[in-house]
């Protein structure tokens, strides 16, 4: 279990757990409630919700009645770009998370343009209801482009991210940026599961689709928040620190790539907010 809580460091000096568990499209109540406990059973310490998914609520209620200590479980949010000030509304999440501070604040994503929201984020930092903020959905130019007028540089990048969604030059750009990369929908929000060359790997590996995927981003140097409510695939999700992909393995997930390894977060088909 104390492999499992391997971590990156970050550039304010966390270190946020390589595997947690992401509750996009769980909706508030005790189907969210019973999938944090779970996870947090079975070790996960990052939870990854954002006032968008709408259940910060039950995250913060299953938080605190597992018992452990809140310092010991790295908990992230997100700014929802629609509203207008960072800090206020990072207020309003903690009052719905039922705790002092968060460990990470995103911007969701770069709706009206990379920079504006930033200030409201770097206050929100200092008020202390975050230790740490970051982005998500930013490509290399937006992320160059909130570099220059940073106070507080962004301490992680939350991308979309898997052998299909292989964004080579953004993870290099945030690397050379001390940014970390975290994938979301590392199982292509399950698609990617009953892949031919996905599953061929998972048989002469031994282990399931889900796990070489996950695997496959974390030897990519990411921190990783597959979403499941189901018991046992949290506990499957999480068991990716006992086994690794050889070379051969890598290059046949990395040739599965659809996009010409860009450094763009997204296609432009994918983006909702413009
Ligand atoms: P469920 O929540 O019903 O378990 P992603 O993390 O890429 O967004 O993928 C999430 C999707 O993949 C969800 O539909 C989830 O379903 C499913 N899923 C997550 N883990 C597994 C697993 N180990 N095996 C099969 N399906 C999984």
């Amino acid at each position: 279990m104390a492999d499992a809580q391997v971590t990156r460091k970050l550039s304010n000096g966390a270190e946020i757990p390589v595997v947690g568990l992401g509750v996009w499209q769980v909706p508030d109540g005790p189907e969210c409630e019973r999938a944090v406990a779970a996870a947090l059973e079975t070790g996960y310490r990052l939870i990854d919700t954002a006032q968008a998914y709408g259940n910060e609520s039950s995250v913060g209620r299953a938080i605190r009645s597992s018992g452990i200590p809140r310092e010991e479980i790295f908990l992230t949010t997100k700014f929802y770009p629609g509203k207008r000030d960072a800090r206020v509304e990072a207020e309003k999440s903690l009052e719905r998370l039922g705790t002092d501070y968060v460990d990470l604040y995103l911007i969701h994503w770069p709706q009206g343009g990379p920079t504006w929201a930033w200030p409201g984020m770097e206050a929100a930092s200092e008020a202390g209801l975050t230790r740490g903020i970051g982005i998500s959905n930013f490509g290399a130019t937006e992320l160059q482009e909130l570099l220059k007028v940073s106070q507080i540089p962004p301490a992680v990048n939350q991308i979309l991210f898997s052998p299909f969604d292989y964004r080579r030059s953004l993870v290099e750009a945030c690397e050379d940026a001390g940014v970390v990369a975290q994938a979301y929908s590392p199982l292509g929000t399950g698609r990617h599961l009953d892949d031919p060359a996905v599953e061929r790997i998972a048989s002469a590996t031994g282990r399931t689709p889900a796990q070489v995927l996950i695997r496959w981003a974390v030897q990519k140097g990411l921190s990783v928040i597959p979403k499941s409510t189901h018991k046992t695939r949290i506990e499957e999700n999480f068991a990716v620190f006992d086994f690794e992909l050889d070379e051969d393995a890598v290059s046949a997930l990395d040739a599965l790539d659809t996009t010409n390894q860009t450094p763009d977060a997204l296609s432009r088909s994918q983006k909702w907010w413009s």
